[in-house]
Formats: C-alpha cells, structure tokens, sequence
C-alpha cells in the first residue's frame, strides 16, 4: 500500500488497496492514523457491496443511520444513496439531487455528531459534480493572531431546517423531522486529540447564527471565516471516477459539490461513522 499527497496539498491518495478484502490489522492501522492527519483520503478501482462497503467503514468506527432513513439503501438503513435518479416509479433513488450544494460540514445539526463520512461513486455524469473538501486545520493556522482570539471563545448554533431548505426535489420539512432535529452549538474552534492542532469546525449553510450575538454580527462574521476557509491554498477539487470511494473527517473539513446537468445520472453510495474522539475532532455541543 502507497499513501502519497495528492498535487502536493493536503488530501492523500491510497493506492495498491483492495477494499473488498479483509484487510490485516498494520494496513488498518496506517489507514487509521493518514485519515486522522489528513483528513481526505482517495482510493480509486474499487467494487464493492453494500456488504463489503459497510464492513470496510466499520473498521473506523459505529456506522450511522443518519436523520435521513428515506434515503436509504432497501438493503441496508446505514448505507445512503446521494443520486438524482429515479426508479421504474419515478420515485428517488436517494437525496441531494443535481444543484449545487454550498460549503457545509455533515452532521453539524447534529448533538453528538458522526463526524467520518464516505462516498463511493457508482454512476456519474460526464461534466460537473465535482466535490470540493477545505481544510479547516490549515485555515486557522493562516488566521491573524487577532483573529484566532476573537473568534476561539465562540459556539455557532446549528439547525437542520436551514440545511434542508437548500436542497432541491425536497418536500417541506415534517413534524417528524423537525423534531429528530432541533437546534444544536458546537464550538467554532476544536483541538485535534491527537495532533495537538487547532482547527476551526463550521458549517455555513447550518449555522444559525453565534451564540449571544445579534443576527447581522452572526452573519457578518460566518461569511468572513467562510470565506478565508475557502481560499484555494485550502481546498482540494475531487474528479471523481466510477469505482472511487473518498473518506473525509468532517472535524475539520467543510465540502462543497459542484452542480452537475439534472438530466444525466449520478450516483453515490455514502456511508457514515461515528470516529472515535481519542482520534479524530468530534464536537462538543451544549444545549440552545
Ligand atoms: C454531500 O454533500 O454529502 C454530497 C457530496 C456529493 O454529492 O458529491
């Protein structure tokens, strides 16, 4: 197995890795630790199950079956289909459609949230949907010294309802829904467990506002770390193969999807996991 950086930033490709096997306990362990470090991880050629897919994910932590169950696979609740497809019904295959999706972190509206997600590319259109991962541990090492005391204090609370509101093919939000999902806050700056870095955790299209500050000072400040996390020294853009499977630590990265041509197909499966925090940042959250 090769772990090398990918166009020298800090997202890392894995090659000579064959997912569906077992895989011995010293690959595991490098695996373990270059997704704690780096945050994104790449593995181009795979085929895999459900079945091989899931056992795969389990070896990093608890999978998740997140607040989305209508987006599931039929065969298996904490294996979620991410497709603008539809079947012989016409009914969707999955969730997200074909639109843009802003920077956003999974899981942030979330108390206790399943900060690893993974995707594994089925079907793809032949232009767009790239997606884009920011490094939010090299974004605030790049902050003034003035800015990281300003904003090291602070907790952003997060609701589902914001989020929701952004995607398309959508119905309205029901009770049910809304009530798996109230408002949460995290803090807006974490220490990696076991780096020692710092790294700033945001999820804009969630974030409600700053706890304890007015709404247009909340809005203010969430667009301007927005925008220096986005900067390109910080992002990485996936072009993404059949076979792919990419795993990121939503601890402290943010991810974007390009928007792709609503006729053509694209289909992801995404399985979710419950990192362990002696690992990998995972957010505190206290009530709102
Ligand atoms: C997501 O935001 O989880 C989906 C990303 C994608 O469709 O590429």
């Amino acid at each position: 197995m090769e772990i090398q950086a990918i166009d020298g930033g800090f997202a890392r490709e894995v090659s000579g890795v064959e997912l569906w096997r077992e895989l011995p306990d010293p690959v595991l362990e490098a695996l373990r630790d270059a997704w704690t470090r780096h945050g994104v991880l790449v593995f181009r050629r795979q085929a895999l199950s459900e079945e091989e897919y899931a056992a795969f994910g389990r070896k990093f932590g608890e999978l998740d079956v997140t607040v989305r169950p209508d987006w599931g696979s039929k065969h298996r609740p904490d294996v979620i289909h991410i497709s603008n497809m539809r079947n012989g019904k016409g009914e969707s295959i999955g969730g997200l459609g074909a639109g843009e999706l802003d920077w956003h972190t999974d899981q942030s509206y979330v108390a206790n949230p399943s900060t690893g997600s993974m995707l594994y590319m089925v079907e793809m259109p032949p232009a767009g949907g790239r997606t884009w991962w920011a490094n939010l541990q090299l974004a605030w090492e790049a902050l003034s010294e003035a800015a990281k005391r300003r904003i090291e204090p602070l907790h952003v609370v997060y609701d589902y309802l914001l989020r929701q509101s952004t995607y398309d093919d959508e119905a309205p939000m029901s009770e049910e829904l809304r009530h798996r999902t109230p408002p949460v806050s995290h803090p807006l700056v974490n220490v990696h467990p076991v780096t020692g870095q710092k790294a700033l955790y945001l999820d804009p299209v969630t974030a409600a506002g700053i706890e304890g500050w007015p709404a247009d000072e909340s809005r203010d400040l969430i667009a301007e770390v927005r925008a220096h996390a986005t900067q390109p020294a910080f992002v990485y853009a996936h072009e993404w193969q059949i076979g792919d499977v990419v795993m990121w630590d939503n601890g402290f990265l943010m991810h974007r999807r390009e928007e792709f041509d609503p006729s053509a197909l694209r289909w992801l499966k995404r399985t979710t996991l419950y990192l362990p925090p002696d690992r990998h940042i995972v957010p505190p959250s206290r009530p709102v």
